[in-house]
C-alpha cells in the first residue's frame, strides 16, 4: 500500500513525502455505551488508512483519494467545506486542529485505505486518526493523544453530522498489538489487556449490508439515552451519564419516559456491566462467560436497543445453533459485522456453514475477516 502511494504522489506532486497510519477497530464488547459515559473494550486491527502528506507551503490543501480515484481542492476557513464526504473528514480535521490552536497550513496528501466501508470498523475514525496525527506531528502542535481522538470526534459531530462517542477515535489513536484496552469513557482511564485466547479464534462475519439512515437512526438513540439520564437525575442528581444510573432507578421512571427510550435505557445500564463482567471473566480465561455476554449484548442490541438487522441476526442465531462460543453486531449496528469468538476446531465449519446458509437466503456470501489486533496510529516513513 505504502509503495502505491508514495507512486501515486510522485505522479501527482512530484519528489517523497511522509507517510502516515491509523488503524480501523473491532470492539469485544460495550457498545453504545461511551457517549453513555460507559466502558468500552475495543483494539485496533490490522487493516488501515494509509496517508502520504506533505506540506506545501500555500493555504490549500490539495487531496487525492486513491480508493475513489477522485481529487479535491479545499481552503482552511470554515467556509471552504468540500462537497466530497470523503474530503469532509480532512478537513474537519484541519478545522478541529486549528480550534485547539494548534497550527495547520496547505498539505498536498495521497491515501487509501483497506478497513472495509460501512462495516463497522471505523474506517471514517481511522482517516481521522491518521490525519489528526499527521498534522500534530508535523507542524509540531504538542497535542496529546486523548485531544487527537477529540478532533477525530469533533470531526464526526460538526461536519459529519455523527454524534458519536470517543471510542473509535481512541482506539485508533491508542491501539497496541495483542491488546484490547479497555476505557471508561466518562474519565478517561484505561486499561491494556493482553489478548490471546488459547484455543479460540476471533473472526468477523461482513454482511456486506449498509443502512442508510445509520446516522440519524444513531443520533436518535443518543437522544433516547439523554432523556432517560436526564428523567433520573431528577430523582438523583448524582446521573451525569446514564452509566451512573442503577438499574432500580431506571424502573423509578418508567411511567415517565416513552417505552422506546426506556429500552434503550434498559440496554445500556446492562451493557456497562458485561463489560466488567467479561473483563473478570477474562482473567480467570472463562472464555465460555465472554461468548454468553457477547450474545446477551446481541439480544440487547437486536431487540431493546434495535440496531440490528435481519442479516445479522440471521448470523448470530446460526452461531448459536453451531455452538459457537459468542456471537454478537459490533460497532453502531444498522448493518455490518458480527464479531464471533469460535473455538480453533469450529472455525472451519463454522465459516463454511456460514457461507452456504447465508448466501442461500440473502444471495451473496459474507466476507471474512480474521482479527489480528495491531497497533494504531503512527508515521510509517
Ligand atoms: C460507532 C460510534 C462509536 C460507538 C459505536 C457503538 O462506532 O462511532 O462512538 O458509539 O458506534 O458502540
Amino acid at each position: 500500500m505504502k509503495e502505491q502511494i508514495l507512486a501515486k504522489f510522485a505522479e501527482l506532486f512530484g519528489g517523497e513525502s511522509p507517510v502516515f497510519a491509523s488503524a480501523g477497530r473491532i470492539n469485544l464488547i460495550g457498545e453504545h455505551t461511551d457517549y453513555n459515559g460507559g466502558y468500552v473494550f475495543p483494539g485496533a486491527i490490522d487493516k488501515v488508512i494509509m496517508a502520504a502528506i506533505r506540506p506545501n507551503g500555500t493555504d490549500k490543501v490539495r487531496a487525492y483519494s486513491i480508493d475513489y480515484g477522485q481529487m479535491c481542492e479545499f481552503g482552511l476557513k470554515e467556509e471552504d467545506k468540500p462537497e466530497q464526504q470523503w474530503a469532509r473528514y480532512i478537513f474537519g480535521v484541519c478545522r478541529e486542529t486549528a480550534k485547539r490552536g494548534g497550527k495547520v497550513e496547505g498539505f498536498d496528501t495521497v491515501f487509501c485505505g483497506n478497513v472495509p466501508l460501512g462495516a463497522g470498523l471505523s474506517s471514517s475514525a481511522a482517516l481521522e486518526s491518521t490525519f489528526a496525527y499527521a498534522i500534530n506531528e508535523l507542524w509540531q502542535n504538542g497535542i496529546d493523544k486523548f485531544e487527537l481522538a477529540r478532533i477525530g470526534q469533533s470531526t464526526e459531530h460538526n461536519y459529519c453530522g455523527v454524534k458519536c462517542g470517543i471510542m473509535d477515535q481512541f482506539a485508533s489513536c491508542f491501539g497496541k498489538a495483542g491488546c484490547l484496552i479497555r476505557l471508561n469513557c466518562k474519565t478517561m482511564e484505561y486499561k491494556y489487556f493482553p489478548f490471546n485466547p488459547k484455543g479460540y479464534r476471533l473472526v468477523l462475519l461482513d454482511t456486506c449490508v449498509k443502512h442508510e439512515l445509520a446516522s440519524s437512526a444513531y443520533n436518535k438513540r443518543r437522544e433516547s439515552c439523554e432523556n432517560a439520564a436526564a428523567a433520573i437525575r431528577k430523582r438523583h442528581p448524582e446521573v451525569e451519564f446514564l452509566s451512573d444510573a442503577k438499574r432500580l432507578w431506571l424502573d423509578e421512571v418508567r411511567e415517565e419516559i416513552p417505552q422506546e427510550d426506556f429500552l434503550r435505557a434498559e440496554y445500556v445500564i446492562g451493557e456497562v456491566q458485561r463489560v466488567l463482567d467479561v473483563c473478570d471473566a477474562l482473567e480467570r480465561d472463562d472464555y465460555e462467560i465472554v461468548g454468553e455476554m457477547m450474545y446477551q449484548t446481541h439480544f440487547g442490541m437486536s431487540k431493546l436497543y434495535e440496531v440490528s438487522c435481519d442479516e445479522l441476526d440471521f448470523l448470530a442465531r446460526l452461531a448459536r445453533k453451531m455452538d459457537v462460543t459468542g456471537c454478537r453486531v459490533m460497532g453502531g449496528g444498522f448493518g455490518g459485522c458480527t464479531i464471533n469468538l469460535v473455538k480453533d476446531e469450529l472455525y472451519q465449519p463454522f465459516i463454511e456453514a456460514a457461507k452456504a446458509q447465508f448466501s442461500a437466503k440473502y444471495g451473496h456470501e459474507p466476507k471474512v475477516y480474521d482479527v489480528v489486533i495491531s497497533d494504531g496510529a503512527s508515521r510509517i516513513a
